[in-house]
């Protein structure tokens, strides 16, 4: 056995350059979203975590797009035209060649896969210094699958493929998950020889196997993968199950390691958020993207949390955050909508129907009812009476409002941007704000009243004596 420090480097190939029909997606497979991630970026982050020093993702069905998708952390190969995943691993070879250590190969459409399955298949394949090592996996119902034939002594010796099989073969249930991994001299000596002559006229990775064989090369089969893990998506269907279980595994992994969660049959956690310790999540929540929340936090129901940075001992009710910073004991909702840019410091609160976008609340600063605050710096304990509004746009141009510390501005008052009050200033309820306010100053800006006395009275006597009239 060799130790972890003497172990060789490990390549992967990856395949997602086929065309995936039966997705009927205008959007190609590799980049269909599992739990907020590309399908395919799970693989690539199965390899990362397992070791895997480098990462060659063959592409062809709409290359440019997957290669955006996938980003520029792993080498891509071109397949022009889909002739089989034999072809497809071959067109890895041009930049693999004179890779010294072991090969991976794996399908791109197996988001559920462990690090864990990498790890063992890798360690195996270099403890038993073997040419190629392919790991299976016992099927209930193994139609579709390629099968695992063996001869008497238990020996693999090939891999059939569901349409190539006889009524003895489609009777195996032993079946190839496209799990394996080689010597590099193996792997691109072995698939010179393949050919496609079979019923699907596709050059089959899978005949590699037979091909070492009659080179009488070490083959290693590594039995017993759960089939869960490797679940492939063909069709939306498929996709909608992978999701459920890797929901279910992010909803495990979250509990274990401190959250509550209410209700997880109703909570929608993506794969790269994280939550701080004795975060209680209630039951319809919605969290998105590379959101962060820290401990002690309540997310109340009906909340909606996209790619949010949110500190400890933060309350946030039925309401949305998108792209926002909350800093600790911050309180928001119920219904507020927090729209990107929003960044509240320590003790902000945000009450019910607050819309913020593009704005920063100083610390303790709140606006508690019926607001809309965009472009906009809200000092440090200033209080937005309910019903203010910025006037941030003014038809063509965006303008920003800017409000000191330990301000008043009074109910329902208009700031017309761009304006700036100064500290400790007061804005009189129901104002309509276009010029900016001194520190220390008051601006009462609305028409004088006029009171009539006694008008209202009179009126409602005429009025009753005119019914009077009219009825006699
Ligand atoms: C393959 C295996 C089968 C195994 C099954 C497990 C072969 C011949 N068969 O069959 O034994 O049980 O996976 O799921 O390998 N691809 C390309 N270029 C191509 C063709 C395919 O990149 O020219 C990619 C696809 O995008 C996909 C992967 O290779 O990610 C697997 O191809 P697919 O056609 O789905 O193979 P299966 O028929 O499922
Ligand atoms: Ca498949």
């Amino acid at each position: 056995m060799s130790h972890e420090t003497s172990a060789l480097p490990v390549a992967a190939i990856i395949l997602a350059a086929g065309k995936s029909t039966r997705m009927k997606s205008k959007t190609p497979k590799p980049l269909h979203h599992v739990c907020g991630i590309p399908m395919t970026q799970h693989i690539i982050g199965a390899c990362r975590e397992a070791g895997v020093a480098r990462i060659v993702v063959v592409v062809g069905h709409e290359a440019e797009r997957v290669k955006k998708g996938l980003g520029d952390e792993v080498e891509y190969a071109l397949q022009s035209n889909p002739k089989g995943t034999g072809d497809a691993v071959r067109s890895a070879e041009s930049l693999l060649k004179d890779w010294q250590g072991s090969i991976l190969v794996l399908a791109g459409d197996v988001p559920l896969l462990p690090a864990e399955n990498l790890r063992s298949l890798i360690a195996h394949h270099q403890a038993t210094d073997a040419a190629m090592t392919l790991m299976t996996m016992e099927m209930k119902n193994p139609f579709g699958y390629g099968r695992i034939a063996r001869d008497e002594a238990g020996r693999v010796l090939r891999i059939v493929e569901q349409k190539d099989a006889n009524t003895q073969e489609q009777a195996l249930t032993e079946c190839n998950p496209s799990l394996y991994a080689f010597k590099g001299s193996a792997l691109w000596d072995s698939l010179t020889k393949i050919t496609p002559k079979n019923a699907q006229g596709e050059y089959y990775f899978t005949d590699t196997l037979q091909i070492l064989n009659e080179q009488s090369a070490k083959i290693e089969a590594l039995t017993g993968v759960d089939p869960q893990n490797v679940l492939g998506v063909n069709s939306r269907v498929e996709l909608a199950e992978v999701t459920t279980i890797l929901r279910q595994r992010i909803l495990y992994r979250l509990m274990l390691s401190g959250v509550t969660l209410i209700d997880p049959a109703s909570t929608y956690i993506e794969a790269n958020v994280q939550i701080g310790q004795d975060t209680v999540i209630e039951p319809n929540v919605y969290l998105f993207g590379d959101t962060v929340i820290g401990e002690d936090c309540v997310i109340g129901s009906l909340s909606r949390i996209q790619s949010s940075q949110i500190g400890d001992r933060v309350k946030i009710y039925a309401s949305q955050v998108d792209q926002s910073v909350l800093e600790d004991d911050v309180k928001v909702g119920p219904f507020a909508n927090l729209r990107p840019k929003t960044h509240l410091c320590q003790y902000v609160k945000i009450g019910d129907f607050v819309e913020v976008k593009n704005a920063k609340f100083g610390v303790k600063a709140q606006a508690s009812h019926l607001s809309y605050i965009g472009d906009a710096e809200i000092g440090a304990g200033t209080n937005i009476g309910g019903g203010t509004i910025t006037c941030n746009f003014d038809g063509f141009d965006k303008h920003k409002t800017v409000i000191g510390e330990n301000c008043f501005i009074g109910s329902n008052s208009t700031l017309i941007a761009p304006i700036t009050i100064g500290n400790e200033a007061l804005v009189a309820a129901g104002s309509a704000v276009a010029q900016s306010v001194g520190s220390g100053d008051m601006v009462i800006a609305r028409s004088l009243p006029t009171v009539k006395e006694g008008w209202a009275a009179n009126r409602r006597a005429k009025k009753h004596a005119e019914k009077a009239a009219k009825n006699r």
